[in-house]
């Protein structure tokens, strides 16, 4: 079966890429995952805030900048806190480029257009064949309207994408009162590619010590509803790649992401479950799934059921809904 697929202007070999997480922090980790099959590997995000941090230091060693340094170390949390220092990503990108035979794509987590753009530079150096760009914020600030929000985000793909000559896929979240519009103008501002969604960092409070409480949960395939829909209404109407990232832990997660008109189906959460060979069962579910209906290729059905295409797009909308609700109501 022939599963090459297209993502960014890269040819990946089938359309199943394993998304960031810790499992790519070793070298021997990510192989093993492309020795199963993955198309493209994601790496591990490394953060602004440790890009900056890290210039802090050499301008106050320098001698330059000494007063906000003080500043900047109380307010960024402690070095020990992430995974990579700017060096130690860099060894990575360039052993991941020259080990692994799939595309490597390295993925930047950042907020603001100030000097730690120059690193994308570094990373499209190493070696890394795109860039992930994801933004991630809470507008706590809510003073902030919508469209101060979307200009921060446009901002940031835009000074990216000018920086570098990879392409660009921007992870978002879906807290937009427009994805669709919002979807358009970061392809505007030059992404390449959107990868949706962003499972948002949601902080817990401890009722018995009175604290908030940090924790990165494991997701299930329940929550790929949301970016099911999403892929499902911009599939064929914006001129980017789609990734789909999130719930997918069996191979038909990865048919229904497919169908709805993903060009690329991320996981995490399912390797770090199931582990690196986990990847081989979607791989070869979705082949199967594929031959068992004599589907030549991925292509041959990508976005067959998005909003688009599918007969009753009604299905996507309110109407739905209302449909959902008097189905109870008859019971
Ligand atoms: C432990 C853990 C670490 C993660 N680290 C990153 C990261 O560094 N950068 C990033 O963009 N996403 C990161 N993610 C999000 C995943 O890449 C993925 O988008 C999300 O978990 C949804 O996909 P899933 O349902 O397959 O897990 C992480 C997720 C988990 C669970």
């Amino acid at each position: 079966m022939d599963m090459k697929t297209q993502y960014l202007g890269l040819t990946l070999r089938n359309p199943l890429v394993a998304s960031p997480s810790p499992l790519g922090r070793q070298i021997d980790t990510l192989k093993q995952i492309v020795d199963h099959g993955a198309g493209a590997v994601v790496l591990p995000s490394i953060f602004e805030e440790q890009i900056a941090r890290e210039q802090e230091m050499v301008d106050a060693l320098m001698g330059s900048g000494t007063e906000s340094f003080g500043e900047a170390l109380s307010y960024f949390p402690a070095e020990t806190a992430y995974a990579f220092d700017s060096s130690g990503y860099i060894h990575l990108i360039e052993q991941a480029a020259k080990q692994l035979d799939v595309p490597v794509i390295a993925s930047l987590n950042g907020t603001t257009t100030s000097g730690w753009i120059d690193y994308a530079r570094d990373i499209e150096a190493a070696g890394a064949q795109a860039i992930e760009l994801n933004i991630f914020f809470v507008p706590s600030d809510i003073a902030s309207s919508g469209q101060d929000i979307e200009k921060r985000y446009l901002d940031v793909v835009s000074t990216v994408s000018q920086a570098v000559k990879l392409p660009v896929a921007v992870k978002i979240g879906p807290y937009f009162s427009s994805i669709g519009h919002m979807a358009g103008q970061l392809v505007e501002a030059g992404a390449k590619g959107l990868v949706l969604f962003n499972r948002f960092y949601e902080p817990d409070i401890d009722p018995v010590n009175l604290s908030v409480e940090t924790s990165l949960e494991l997701s299930r395939p329940m929550e790929m509803r949301l970016p099911l829909l999403w892929i499902g209404v911009l599939s064929g109407r914006i001129k980017a790649s789609l990734a789909a990232t999130t719930g997918v832990e069996t191979a038909d997660d990865a048919v229904k992401y497919l169908l709805a008109g993903a060009d690329v189906i991320m996981t995490t959460s399912a390797l770090l479950r199931y582990g690196p060979a986990h990847m081989q069962v979607l791989v070869d579910g979705l082949s199967d799934w594929l031959s068992a209906r004599s589907i030549a290729s991925p292509d041959d059905v990508r976005g067959k059921l998005s909003h688009a295409k599918v007969a009753n797009p009604e299905a996507y909308e309110r109407a739905n809904y209302i449909k959902v609700l008097q189905g109870y109501e008859a019971d």
